[in-house]
């Protein structure tokens, strides 16, 4: 038992965390804390990332929170240094942060189309970069990317934002090869819709949206973002150490298949 909670244990690794301060990224954060982990709960919105911090540092964790705006060429420079002056060393970077928009191309100002490449696959090379030398200084380390459904599928109106997922898969896999030789592990989560404070907000605007779920997911339901950050640390544990340039769906089932039924039921 004890070996098992030994393995299990995350304590004295340190990942940061961009967007932790609500949805997928708070959930990473507070999952990478409860398994002994420090976490570097990084946010545009500075008061969420502090008070995600605090959360965890109540619940005896160990958290600080940093504003971080991944579209800002700098911005990852503040928080590696805030990284190793909290805790000495950098094991793990999530890339959480991203935002999407509905537009067909001809829809679309070149500055929507620049700005979805931007802080949906730029900020991953953005913020990717000024971490390698830290992760590498400490033997090894893992970087795990959330792109998500889209970026296998297209969907309607969803044009630069799934480009841009889409390349975060195959940045993914080229920044693994590279980075092998370091023992730094790149790998992906593609989440399906998850019930984010964002996608809660639709929802109420939108209540004929709420059984969207029953016509194209197998399992009928919004994933929780608890159910993301799982397997998201799982990714960047010592448990998922030979696992490297993948991509783990995590959608319910919605990319398994066609979402119509060809046959009659029995
Ligand atoms: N929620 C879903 O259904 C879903 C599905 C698939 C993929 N994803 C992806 O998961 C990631 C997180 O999505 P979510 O729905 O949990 O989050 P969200 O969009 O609700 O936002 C979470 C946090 O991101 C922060 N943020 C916004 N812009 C930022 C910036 N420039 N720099 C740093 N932080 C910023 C916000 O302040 C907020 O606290 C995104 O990349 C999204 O594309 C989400």
């Amino acid at each position: 038992m004890h070996d098992h909670h030994e393995r299990l244990s995350l304590r004295g690794q340190t990942a940061i965390v961009t967007a932790a301060g609500a949805g997928i990224g708070r959930a990473i954060a507070l999952e990478w804390a409860s398994r002994g982990g420090n976490a570097v709960v990084a946010d545009l919105h500075d008061a969420s990332a502090r008070a995600v911090a605090q959360s965890i540092r109540e619940d005896d964790g160990r958290a600080i929170g940093i504003p971080l705006d991944v579209t800002h060429p700098e911005a990852m420079h503040y928080a590696v240094a805030a990284a190793l002056a909290t805790y000495g060393r950098i094991d793990t970077l999530f890339n959480v942060a991203g935002a999407s928009l509905p537009r067909r191309v001809d829809e679309m100002d070149d500055s929507d189309w620049y700005r979805m490449i931007d802080i949906n696959l730029t900020s991953v090379y953005r913020c990717s970069k000024p971490v390698i030398p830290h992760l590498r200084r400490g033997g090894g380390g893992s970087i795990v990317n959330i792109s998500s459904t889209a970026g296998i599928l297209a969907e309607n109106r969803c044009s630069a934002y799934s480009a841009a997922k889409g390349g975060v898969l195959l940045l993914t896999k080229n920044m693994a090869m590279d980075y092998a030789p370091d023992h730094i592990r790149v790998n992906a989560i593609c989440p399906g819709s998850t019930m984010t404070p964002r996608i809660q907000d639709y929802l109420d605007r939108f209540p004929g949206h709420d059984s969207l779920m029953d016509d194209i997911c197998p399992m009928k339901r919004y994933a929780e973002p608890e159910e993301i950050a799982r397997p998201a640390v799982f990714l960047a544990s010592p448990d998922a150490s030979y696992i490297t340039g993948a991509t783990l769906t995590v959608d319910g089932g919605l990319t398994a298949g066609k979402h119509f039924q060809i046959f009659e039921d029995a």
